[in-house]
Formats: structure tokens, sequence, C-alpha cells
């Protein structure tokens, strides 16, 4: 394999305005100067493995624009491939962030050029899709896309799927995951009505929908994992929260990356929650990603 990752999805550039709370409807409120970040969750998959040291690369798409120029600077720093990454089409994805004193945040997407990431760019990057060791999506690029991606795969290729933002998924797409990685919120929406009430309920019902694993995110309680042998809980380290945007991003590439190396699903969930805790201290999303000595020394 050329890369132990390949991630298909979303590249926004961040807007983002600190808030003492956010506003309601008709209401306004006053917030911090604003601060331009780069980010999409695909992006930031990206960025988080290669700062970590895995060989990525990425296919998405951003506009012809300063936006866009920012993600393609971003990505080629942190050492991404940036060779599948297309431009043109509609204006570089946007993320409207506020983020509040605990460092939780609300984000309103435009997809713009990720809406535009089509099935024939996966098929145009065949060749990038058998190239890689482990792949993963979300789901801020067409569900379409992603069903090219699950059909595409190479015999042994890892596919791993954040289902964000939210939404039902297709069979195919299901059976393909290993693991699909969702929180709470996300995993409500996949479940839909008859969700149950406990994580490791959710773990069991998503498991049943097909995955051959399942994780489900806890902030910082860590994360459960699941798959055929059963449920573990793995737990989190204790952090001080500064901006948590990102994190889930930064949690999911690094466990795909050490699942690519032969982990097991709880010992690369343990190294990932490291690399989240660690994103979470830090501003932004892909400026705030450690890297392998900075996960060590945690
Ligand atoms: O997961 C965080 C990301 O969600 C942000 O970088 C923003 O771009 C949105 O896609
Ligand atoms: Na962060």
């Amino acid at each position: 394999y050329d890369y132990d990752l390949l991630v298909v999805g979303s590249a926004n550039a961040d807007l983002v305005i600190g808030v003492d709370r956010r506003p309601g409807a008709g209401e306004t409120v006053l917030g911090s100067d604003l601060a331009v970040h780069p980010g999409g969750k695909g992006a930031n998959q990206g960025v988080a493995a290669a700062r970590l040291g895995a060989r990525t690369a990425l296919l998405a798409r951003v506009g012809d624009d300063g936006h866009g120029r920012l993600l393609l600077d971003s990505m080629r720093d942190a050492g991404v491939d940036t060779g599948g990454v297309l431009v043109g089409g509609a204006p570089t994805g946007v993320a409207l962030i506020t983020v509040d004193p605990s460092g939780d945040n609300s984000i309103v997407v435009s997809p713009g050029a990720n809406g535009r990431l089509v099935p024939e760019d996966v098929e145009a990057a065949a060749s990038l899709l058998q190239a890689s060791r482990v792949v993963s999506a979300q789901l801020e690029i067409p569900m379409e896309t992603v069903e090219e991606v699950v059909r595409g795969l190479r015999q042994g290729t890892r596919f791993v799927l954040n289902p964000s933002p939210p939404r039902p998924l297709p069979p195919e797409v299901l059976a393909a995951c290993d693991p699909l990685i969702v929180n709470e919120h996300e995993a409500r929406v996949v479940l839909g009505a008859d969700a149950g009430a406990t994580p490791s309920e959710w773990a069991e019902a998503l498991l049943a929908l097909g995955p051959r694993s399942v994780v489900v995110t806890l902030g910082k309680e860590g994360a459960l994992v699941s798959d055929a042998s059963g449920v573990a809980h793995v737990p989190s380290v204790k952090v001080e929260a500064v901006d948590t945007t990102g994190a889930g991003d930064a949690f999911t590439a690094a466990l795909a990356w050490r699942l690519g190396l032969g982990e097991s699903l709880a010992e690369a969930a343990r190294y990932a929650t490291h690399v989240g805790a660690l994103a979470v201290t830090r501003e932004g999303a892909q400026a705030s990603f450690p890297t392998a000595s900075e996960v060590a020394a945690l």
C-alpha cells in the first residue's frame, strides 16, 4: 500500500466566534474577534493522521478561492498528499462555529464544493482507493459518493465511517463499516425510534444493523468499542477543554490509522482517545492536532 489512510470527505473554512452563550431565535449577542481556521471533517482527519506520521491522502473538493488555498496549505504543511483534492465547481465549504466558555461548539455547515464531490470523482480516483490500507469517510459529502467509495474498496482494505452530520445509512454502507464510529447524537439518528437508552444498548443495536464493529464515543468518558467478541469501555484522559472542534475527527483518524497498523479495536481506541484529548486542549481544529511524540508524552 502507498497510503496508510485515504480520507474521502469534506474541507471547510471554519469561521469561529467565541460567545458567552448562544443566541436564541430573533436574538443578537456580541462575540469575540473572528478567527478563520482550516477545518472540515475530511480535511481534519487527513491532517490529524498525517501529523501523527501516517502516510495520508485526501479525496475532496474545494473551491477556486482563498478558503480553498488556506485548506490546501494546511494539508500540505501537515504532509497530506493533496493530489486527490479537486478544485472548482462551487465555493469552498464553510462552517459557522460558535464556541462557548466550556469549549463546546455549535456548527452550521454550508457544503459548497463538498456537495460537488460526486461518485464520478470517486471512480476517477480508483487508483487512490486501490493504494490505501484504510479508507475513512464522513457525511459532509453526498451519500451517493460514500456508496461509490464502498463499492470501489479493494479486497482487504478497511473502511471506517463517522456518519456526521448523521442520517439513516444504506445497508451496503453499514455492512462495510469496520468500525462505524458515532457519538450519542449520531447513534440516536442512525438508530431512529428504538435507539435504547444507554451507550451499550446503542452499541449493540448498531452492531445488529450490519457493521463488523462499532465505536461509541463518550466525550470525556472515553469510548465503548464493540464487535463480535463483545463490548469494552476505553477510558479517556482528563484534560482542560479549550475548544473541542475537530477532536472527534482527530479521534477517528487516529483510530483508523492504528487499526491499519494491526492494533485491536480497544488498543487503537485507547491511542485515539489520547489524540482527541490533546486536540481539545488547544484552539481550532487542524491547528490543535498533536504529533506522535506529543501523544507519547501524555
Ligand atoms: O468536526 C469539526 C468540523 O465540523 C469543523 O472543522 C467544521 O468544518 C465542521 O465540518
Ligand atoms: Na481543538
